[in-house]
């Protein structure tokens, strides 16, 4: 209450003030920025190739920032564009204050950055924090002796005899440890051995990689996505981790990841991060792969001053269209005290469109779930071409495979190239992603399903994300109103308000693949109107008033009103 009047008392004074390169400011609720921006994740291989070199670049970016945002974008996350080897795509950066050549260079970011600007949208960069790659100067400084100044810089340990030091895996397949015979020591790895890990309890590492987000925000990017978070530490005593049954998609032993995850000491970094973003006015988003509301609640910070935006990734892990189970999460995401991130899909996870399709309906599926997370309270993260209904295009070949973990695991972990294809802009060769050849294969569907297309198709998904977006940004009750569940017991259609003071906006998903009636009683909530103002409907027929007692769906269909005190 103290917290909403003093936000109350700064909006109305005019509160302003220019931190870094960001003016910051609150609204009447005490928001920020970021909780009313929508956020897209740019993939930047696969977004648009300006160059015909069959990879994408930033000059492609900048070329599509009026399609950003005509379509409602706020903030762009790109992946990351920084000089790498490529061997996780990116992940594996050889220089955190540069431009990989393939993307372009840091004038090209730098006209990027103000082309943005100009659009209003934001900038987000991946910060690549756990590990760099085996070819940063830091680590090949670092292997070259044992008594290298930047030695401490990695985790480098003794073996065990002849074993490794612990039984730690990596989580791309094999021990986490590698041997470098060299200087005679294992150094110690989560991902790929050419994504050596950074040793955190090092002041000199804290402070170079501190020094790398400011080098960043000078240059005006509006936050960072932090990514693997969650393995930032390990134990210090290297104790093994416990062995559960069976073996995983690589051949190796299951494990709890007790000792090389999720250690406390990540808080006090986070802490820290978080007070430098503070100053430059951005946003803070991680990669937290949390297991329940508990955890999650720890990456907000007992005092709200760690991460703004925990991704919990709730969504992607409900794989059927469940309403007792969208419920449940979204009641536990939003009882946890912080802002809700809503995420569908990313580069690592198999695309909404065909987790949730049934074959026959995916592009009713697609729109609603795009009305789904886009109606919740809190800020979605999209990902490039969830608006257009783009499906994945995995690889039917081992030999295809461009993904390394595709490789190792084929075929049970076929990698995450189907997730990563080029965007589909139109139905021209490749889809006008590239005069050349693309480096990962566009699928057929590309056809159809592209922007040109879907533009001209009042109903296409792309319209419906067009609207929602559009219907969000105006609409207070969407903006700032509660999220209070409705109808709990029903098993097919998921519904609920977004109340904010006098006004709500009534959500209702159908998520089965048979019509249904429902009937509201929203008196208990304040608001005993009859029927419902219609502000958006995937439903064949438009009806300008939705009845409250008798509302009639079409299979996967979607109901948006407005109702009024
Ligand atoms: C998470 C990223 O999203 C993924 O693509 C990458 O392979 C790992 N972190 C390692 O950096």
């Amino acid at each position: 209450m103290l917290r909403k009047l003093v936000a109350l008392v700064l909006f109305i004074a005019g509160f302003s003030s220019t931190v870094g390169s960001q003016t910051q400011s609150v609204d009447s609720e005490g928001h920020q920025w970021w909780q009313h921006a929508v956020f897209y994740e740019i993939y930047p291989r696969s977004f648009m190739d300006s160059n015909n070199d069959g990879i994408g670049d930033l000059n492609g970016i900048s070329s599509k920032l009026d399609y950003l945002k005509s379509l409602g974008i706020d903030a762009i996350w790109i992946t990351p564009c920084y000089p790498s080897p490529q061997v996780d795509f990116g992940y594996d950066v050889s220089d955190y204050e540069n431009i990989d050549p393939m993307y372009g260079t840091l004038a090209d970011f730098d006209r990027l950055q103000q082309q943005a600007k100009t659009h209003s949208i934001r900038i987000i960069m991946d910060f690549v924090m756990n590990h760099s790659s085996d070819q940063h100067p830091w680590f090949i400084d670092s292997r070259s002796s044992r008594t290298s100044a930047k030695r401490d810089w990695y985790m480098w340990h003794d073996g065990k005899g002849s074993a490794a030091p612990n039984n730690w895996v990596s989580t791309f397949g094999g021990s986490a440890w590698t041997m470098d015979f060299k200087t005679g020591q294992y150094y110690y790895h989560y991902f790929y051995p050419q994504q050596p890990d950074l040793n955190w309890r090092n002041p000199a590492v804290h402070d170079a990689m501190f020094d790398v987000t400011r080098w960043w925000y000078k240059r005006g990017v509006a936050g960072f996505r932090l990514d693997a978070v969650d393995t930032l530490f390990e134990d210090p005593e290297l104790r093994d981790n416990p062995v559960l049954p069976g073996l995983n998609k690589y051949g190796d032993p299951n494990e709890q990841d007790l000792y090389n995850t999720k250690l406390p000491e990540v808080h006090a970094v986070l802490r820290d991060l978080r007070k430098v973003a503070d100053e430059n006015n951005a946003v803070l988003i991680g990669e937290t792969w949390t297991k329940d509301v508990n955890e999650l609640k720890q990456y907000y910070g007992e005092h709200s001053d760690e991460l703004q935006m925990p991704m919990d990734f709730l969504f992607t892990k409900v794989d059927r269209l469940s309403p007792p189970e969208f419920r449940r999460q979204i009641a536990a995401v939003d009882s946890a005290g912080g802002w809700p991130v809503f995420v569908l899909s990313n580069h690592d996870i198999v695309r909404s469109y065909v987790r949730y399709g049934d074959g026959k309906n995916n592009q009713a599926i697609a729109k609603l779930m795009a009305s789904l997370y886009l109606t919740l309270r809190g800020t979605p993260i999209m990902y490039y071409g969830e608006e257009i209904g783009m499906e994945n295009n995995d690889p039917l070949r081992k030999e295809d495979v461009k993904d390394p973990i595709g490789r190792v695991g084929w075929p049970q972990e076929k990698g995450r190239d189907g997730e990563r294809t080029p965007m589909q802009w139109n139905d021209s060769p490749n889809a006008g992603f590239t005069r050349g050849t693309p480096w990962l294969p566009v699928p057929l569907s590309y056809k159809t399903v592209n922007v040109a297309s879907e533009l001209k198709d009042p109903s296409s998904t792309l319209n419906v994300y067009r609207n929602l977006l559009a219907l969000r940004h105006q609409n207070r009750a969407l903006l700032d109103g509660d999220y209070v569940a409705l109808n709990e017991n029903d098993a097919n259609v998921l519904s609920y308000l977004r109340r904010y003071k006098n006004e709500a906006v009534l959500v209702v998903l159908n998520m089965s693949s048979q019509p249904q009636e429902v009937s509201f009683d929203l008196a208990p909530q304040g608001f005993p109107a009859k029927s419902a103002h219609t502000l958006l409907t995937t439903m064949s027929g438009e009806s300008k008033a939705g009845s409250l007692s008798h509302l009639s769906l079409e299979p996967f269909s979607v109901y948006i009103g407005a109702v009024s005190k």
